[in-house]
């Protein structure tokens, strides 16, 4: 592909400043790279803090957006990915600093080969938006937590058990889909009227986090179900809620592992703890070799598998915001304002 190609982009000129359309060049994919026309993307807060605050952004114009649905390009010489095929990619903005080619919020962007999945063609594009943030989140959370890249973790005879605190947000549908397909038993809290819906994801019994004797009850489920519950995800910054539940856990059970929390909001010196509980906040491996094997393993290999085999849903449900890039400020506006079992989509 020649470099004087351009393509639609939504830049941030400046630290603060909205987005704007403006055309730009098409890059052309390095070695191990794919360059996607991006058909799809779904909106995440950190696209937020990063259109208004400059947050992980190192130098401007810069472009944002992480997760896409598109079709492959072009491919560089080490990519066995085809051009034409369809795919769910996770746009490494956040990893490269708004490096303007490797944002999602554009109608051609790089993105490495490991982070992209096909779909098969059941899923639409739309859908395909809504995977790389979640699964790549989810599976962070694990890994956060210790759990090794493998698929198959447990059987349900092992009663082992996952809190999911927030099961209705984003992240959290990836991690009860991801748990269950782990083999975990899964608890989680939402508010009631998604609680048929987290079901048929995966959750086993659902709570209403608004309930004032939520934590009392999950904990009296969980040993009621005879399920060794040391690990949680929060996906809602509820970290005394979670920590409240783990350490019922603490000395119970077979092995008596230090129970692990990982949650997905930014920590602080104010972070609750708790003796014998490990607190962490969820991230990808830092190393970047172990980061390239991370995201190919979630990405290329366990989510394509899931997909192509039906088993993991692309979640929750999705409103499209109207205008193309051009809507894309409006869209992030309103998911400040707060989604509930929703995920804001643009198609580009
Ligand atoms: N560390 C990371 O790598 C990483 C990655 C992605 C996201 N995040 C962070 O994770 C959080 C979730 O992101 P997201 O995109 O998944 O959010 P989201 O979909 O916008 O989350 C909205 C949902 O949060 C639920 N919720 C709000 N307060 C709650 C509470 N107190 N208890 C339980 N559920 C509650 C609501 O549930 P109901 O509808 O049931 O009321 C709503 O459906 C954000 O803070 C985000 O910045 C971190």
């Amino acid at each position: 592909m020649s470099s004087t190609n351009q393509h639609a982009a939504a830049t941030l000129e400046s630290k603060g400043s909205p987005l704007t359309v403006v055309s730009r060049p098409t890059p052309t994919p390095g070695p191990n790279e794919v360059l996607v026309d991006v058909k799809a993307v779904a909106l995440n807060p950190i696209d937020c803090y990063m259109r208004d605050f400059g947050f992980m952004i190192n130098s401007y114009p810069a472009v944002v957006g992480s997760d896409i649905g598109g079709t492959i390009v072009a491919v560089g010489p080490s990519v066995s990915f085809k051009p034409g095929t369809r795919v769910a990619a996770f746009a490494p903005t956040f990893f490269v600093q708004g490096v303007p080619d490797y944002g999602a919020f554009q109608a051609k962007a790089l993105i490495p080969a490991t982070n992209v999945t096909t779909v098969p063609d059941n899923v639409s594009f739309n859908e395909a938006s809504l995977l790389g943030m979640s699964v790549v989140t989810a599976w962070s959370g694990w890994y956060t937590a210790g759990l090794p890249l493998q698929d198959n973790l447990y059987t349900p005879a092992d009663k082992k058990g996952v809190l999911v605190w927030g099961g209705a947000s984003s992240i959290g549908t990836g991690a009860i889909q991801s748990a269950k397909m782990l083999g975990f038993t899964v608890y989680t809290t939402a508010s009631p009227k998604h609680h048929a819906y987290l079901k048929t994801l995966g959750a086993t019994a659902t709570f209403d986090y608004k309930d004032e004797n939520a934590v009392t009850k999950i904990v009296q489920t969980a040993k009621g179900d005879g399920i060794d519950l040391r690990i949680a995800f929060d996906a809602a910054g509820q970290v005394r809620s979670c920590l409240d539940i783990l350490k019922e856990f603490k000395n119970a059970g077979a092995g008596r592992t230090t129970p692990q929390l990982a949650t997905a909001v930014a920590m602080s010196d104010h972070t609750p703890q708790e003796d014998g509980v490990e607190v962490k906040f969820v991230a990808a491996p830092t190393d970047e070799r172990a980061r390239t094997e991370f995201f190919a393993f979630v990405m290329n290999r366990w989510l394509r598998g899931k997909l192509e085999n039906g088993e993991y849903r692309p979640s929750p449900g999705i409103k499209v915001v109207e205008g193309g890039l051009e809507g894309l400020n409006r869209g992030l506006d309103e998911l400040k304002g707060g989604v509930s079992g929703t995920k804001l989509v643009v198609e580009v």
